[in-house]
């Protein structure tokens, strides 16, 4: 049986194409298994009625091996969390009906996890033999994804505000979209940060948007990079593979500066020194160096998390379902997946 003092999460992620499970017991990972979805791959896209029905194959054998991984049963879990939004909705339904059917079985009481707040909090997930250095509150939070691009006011584990939000595409559309033009495979973010690493950043310029406040927007520079390409393409048909890595190292540093542009003012009128990222764009190495730069040239206290907890994972779920447990935030079985949720639920 489970020690009182010990606060054991079951997390559960099914968000969009990644099902997930982690334990995780008073902060600490124990396990952490991720099971992607190729099925999308040829579609250039995630497809969601595929999405839901591999996560229905996936679900059970995904959970029973992070809680085995673990060392624990199912009587020493304290609380299954799970992503309640936002997300594609039916894959939300797999991963919430899981945890309704596993809670009604064992007893176990649920709490939702709002998957934005949890991609935060992945900074607090902490791992036995390494280094714990958390962001200190208030800090800043530039959340980079497929699907969102935002500047989030963290002010405490639970107390969030997007304070600037992208008016149209994500930063990692972005990159999907341009590589999709360029015949790479989806998704094309990897793809284009590894092609970039050869090319020349200077070579092209693609437009940049003007709007007010912290705000994002790149469907302008999705068009522009396509405009660009049909133009060049007229005068030479193998423009793109000839000049790939150019392309996307071009690309790449333009998005790279949109993004820190916001970020820089966001930070200055704040007056907040405390920075993070998060979401799976956050891999990008360019992105991660520039951050690095910045945070020396304005003397940030810069928090990059581990490459396993920027992408989906439900460890984030896990150890945001551990302050939501502190607080006693549970949830009834009444629970309905959103697949648009406020940051602040
Ligand atoms: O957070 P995430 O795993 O899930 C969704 O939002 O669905 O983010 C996925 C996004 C994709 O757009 C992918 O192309 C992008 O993150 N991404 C990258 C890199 N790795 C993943 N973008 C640029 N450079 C990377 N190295």
């Amino acid at each position: 049986m489970n020690k009182e003092k010990d606060i054991i999460i079951l997390g559960i992620e099914s968000s969009c194409d990644d099902t997930s499970a982690s334990v995780i017991k008073n902060g600490y990972l124990l396990s952490n298994i991720i099971a992607g979805q190729k099925v999308h791959e040829i579609y250039g896209g995630v497809v969601p009625e595929l999405a839901s029905r591999a996560h229905q194959q996936n679900i059970i054998p995904v959970v029973d091996q992070a809680i085995k991984q673990a060392g624990v049963t199912n009587e020493d879990i304290t609380a299954i969390a799970f992503t309640r939004g936002p997300g594609l909705l039916g894959s939300l339904l797999v991963g919430t009906s899981f945890a309704k059917g596993f809670s009604l079985a064992t007893g176990i009481p649920m709490i939702e996890i709002n998957h934005l707040q949890a991609h935060v909090l992945a900074h607090f997930i902490q791992e036995h033999n390494e280094p714990y250095d958390p962001p200190k509150f208030p800090f800043l939070c530039l959340l980079v994804s497929g699907g969102n691009s935002q500047i989030i006011l963290v002010k405490d584990y639970l107390d969030m505000e997007v304070i600037g939000q992208t008016i149209d595409d994500a930063a990692g559309e972005a990159f999907d979209k341009c590589a999709k033009v360029m015949g790479l495979p989806y998704p094309g973010g990897p793809f284009v940060d590894k092609l970039a690493k050869e090319g020349n950043p200077d070579a092209f310029q693609f437009s940049k948007p003007r709007i007010a406040n912290f705000d994002y927007s790149f469907s302008g520079l999705k068009t522009s990079f396509l405009y660009s390409l049909r133009d060049h393409l007229k005068e030479n048909e193998n423009f793109i593979e000839e000049r790939k890595a150019d392309l996307c190292a071009s690309l790449q540093k333009t998005i790279i500066e949109i993004l820190l542009d916001k970020l820089i003012k966001a930070a200055k009128e704040t007056g907040i020194k405390e920075i993070t990222v998060a979401g799976g764009v956050s891999a990008n190495s360019g992105l991660r160096q520039a951050l690095v730069e910045t945070a020396g040239k304005y003397r940030w206290k810069m928090h990059i998390p581990k490459f396993a907890f920027t992408t989906d994972n439900a460890a984030m779920i896990a150890i945001t379902g551990h302050f939501k447990y502190l607080k006693g935030e549970f949830i009834g079985m009444d629970a309905v997946p959103f697949a648009r949720m406020d940051i602040r639920v």
